[in-house]
């Protein structure tokens, strides 16, 4: 990875509690008898990698996508970069949507385009935001360059392997120059080592475009190794919070189920 190619990051690491980017507060949220989420808190500071660990269907998606604005809550608030999401049109939020990158879960990247295409598509969308930065050329290459995947541009996704194209996924997100970026399970579906990479990825981007990181995982060495803190969502609640090394030597049973 080379540092000519690196974009000075905008908005500075926070230096503290002070410094909240996305604060959720009592979330509930629940499908006819399926209570999934009873009161979820959660704050997200500037320039942490936070990860939210919780059983399979205990709502971690579901949390996310309220958080996007594609899910309305039943009740409680959400504020992402002080804005309260719940109370923006769609302008707003397409707008605020822009500043949040996301990769869910597969890679969900357009069969039928190139990989230059597959990047061009988000710059195109939200053109005038990127007026006044490089041309869409020079954008697409940067961004492949930083997940070490230059060499690909015109390939389709069906030439990639997993790993490429969760890779790709990736820089289609950075290329928009988030300031959140929200990982859905980036590494489920892939092969160990494969993951490991693609971890290593996550924590390159992050010391590099100083962004904030909400990481959704059942994967613990994942956790471990990227986490500056956990939150682990037990019951639709916020059950337990600390460090990898602090929640691990809890003795609550709940929270030594998930270091198993
Ligand atoms: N659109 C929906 N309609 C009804 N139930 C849903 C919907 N989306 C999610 N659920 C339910 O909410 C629970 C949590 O799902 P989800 O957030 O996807 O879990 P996970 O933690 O594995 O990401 C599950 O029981 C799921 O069946
Ligand atoms: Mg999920």
């Amino acid at each position: 990875m080379n540092k000519e190619n690196a974009i000075t990051p905008v908005f500075p690491v926070g230096k503290g509690k002070e410094d909240v980017v996305i604060r959720i507060k009592d979330l509930k949220k629940r499908f006819g008898d399926n209570h999934v989420l009873n009161g979820f808190n959660m704050e997200l500071y500037q320039g942490e990698n936070l990860v939210i660990m919780g059983k399979s269907g205990s709502g971690k998606t579901v949390m996310i996508k309220c958080l996007v604005g594609l899910m309305q809550p039943d009740s409680g608030s959400i504020e992402v970069m002080g804005k309260d999401i719940t109370k923006l049109d769609r302008k707003a939020l397409d707008l605020l949507r822009a500043d949040i990158g996301f990769l869910f879960q597969g890679s969900a990247l357009y069969d039928s385009m190139t990989v230059r295409e597959n990047l061009e598509f988000p710059l195109r969308r939200h053109k005038e935001r990127f007026r006044d930065r490089a041309d869409t050329e020079t954008l697409v290459l940067e961004a492949l360059k930083s997940v070490g995947l230059s060499h690909t541009t015109e390939l389709m996704p069906a030439e990639l392997s997993g790993g490429m194209k969760r890779r790709v996924a990736l820089a289609r997100t950075l290329i928009m120059n988030p300031r959140i970026i929200l990982y859905d399970e980036p590494t489920s579906g892939l092969d160990p080592i494969t993951a490991k990479e693609i971890i290593e990825l996550m924590r390159i981007i992050q010391a590099r475009y100083r962004t904030s990181a909400l990481i959704i995982t059942h994967d613990v060495d994942c956790a471990r190794v990227i986490s500056d803190r956990m939150i682990l969502l037990v019951d639709g609640i916020n059950y337990a919070e600390g460090t990898y090394r602090e929640l691990q030597r809890s003795a609550d049973p709940q929270v030594k189920a998930f270091f198993k």
